[in-house]
């Protein structure tokens, strides 16, 4: 009888003292657990995408992004391409600087998307730069239901990615090996060809001369049709949804600086 008890006594006190340690010890060194979610930590932690940070920075993305996870509902994806992927990609260094916004901006969905959800998303996903217009999607395509990995199209880029370096709702980070180039920037035309300007006045489908005396057109399309800008007409089509969101980017700016 007294064994026994001596038993179970022993078992009740070294179980007690199992199941009590681990949050003791667990509690101690995660200080960082409480602490706002930071893009710019978790993709320095990642130790090779400094030039995508340094792009983040550069345009205060980083600060929306932050901000927007600080307060979302659908949460975020992003695809942070490696500086092996920049190696060579001179002509991101000639984008104007709404360029530059837009082709970062590109590379942030407005949503949390695991690989699972990714597989019931219907294509073409809208991303952090796309407007009304619909400019500015990508696909992403999976194979199989367990996938962990998948593919991503801009029309001018097909990559492949499953480096996950951060799933946790409300934020999802993939590493990617290219750049994510924007149709709507690098797909028409590449910036290198230079000698051709005479023939992309062509590319515009409604030459202002036609509606001259008749009613004008629904001024759904384009507002500032001036005739010489003709050839990056279709791409100035998103110009007013782009400036609303770089207004956007710039009250973020002014609102975390008045933060401080
Ligand atoms: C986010 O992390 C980066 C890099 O560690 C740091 O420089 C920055 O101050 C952090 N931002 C916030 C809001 O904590
Ligand atoms: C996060 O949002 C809460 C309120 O939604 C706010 O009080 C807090 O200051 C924000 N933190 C950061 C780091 O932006
Ligand atoms: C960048 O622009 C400069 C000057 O217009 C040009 O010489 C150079 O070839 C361009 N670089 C790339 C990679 O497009
Ligand atoms: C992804 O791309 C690779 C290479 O192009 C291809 O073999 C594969 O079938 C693609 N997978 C999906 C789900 O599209
Ligand atoms: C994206 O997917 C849509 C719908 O499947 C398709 O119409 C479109 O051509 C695709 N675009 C690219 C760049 O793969
Ligand atoms: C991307 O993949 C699609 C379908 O697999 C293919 O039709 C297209 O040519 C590829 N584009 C590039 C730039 O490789
Ligand atoms: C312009 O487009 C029309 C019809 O699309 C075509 O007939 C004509 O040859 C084109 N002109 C040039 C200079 O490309």
């Amino acid at each position: 009888m007294a064994p026994s008890f001596l038993i179970f006594f022993f078992l009740s006190v070294s179980s007690f003292l199992l199941l009590s340690a681990p949050p003791a010890l667990s509690q101690a060194p995660s200080p960082s657990s409480g602490g706002p979610l930071n893009l710019t930590a978790i993709l320095v932690k990642g130790g090779q995408y400094s030039t995508f940070v340094r792009l983040l920075q550069q345009t205060r993305i980083d600060v929306q992004l932050n901000s927007q996870l600080n307060n979302s509902y659908s949460g975020i994806t992003v695809f942070a391409p490696t500086d092996n992927a920049f190696a060579g990609l001179g002509t991101i260094n000639n984008l104007s600087e709404q360029e530059l916004i837009e082709t970062v901006l590109y590379h942030v969905l407005p949503r949390y998307y695991s690989f699972a959800t990714f597989q019931s998303a219907s294509n073409p996903l809208p991303t952090q730069a796309s407007d009304r217009t619909g400019v500015f999607t990508l696909n992403v395509t999976t194979a199989a239901v367990n996938a962990h990995q998948a593919n991503i199209s801009t029309g001018v880029v097909n990559t492949t990615f499953s480096n996950v370096l951060y799933a946790d709702f409300p934020l999802a980070v993939y590493s990617v090996d290219k750049v994510l180039l924007p149709y709507a920037i690098f797909g028409p035309k590449p910036p290198a060809s230079a000698p051709a300007p005479s023939t992309n006045s062509n590319r515009t489908t409604t030459p202002s001369s036609s509606d001259a005396g008749i009613a004008p057109p629904p001024a759904s399309k384009s507002s500032n049709n001036d005739a010489g800008g003709g050839s990056s007409s279709s791409r100035r089509a998103s110009e007013v949804g782009y400036w609303s969101l770089l207004a956007g980017v710039g009250f973020l700016g002014i609102a975390a600086g008045n933060m401080l």
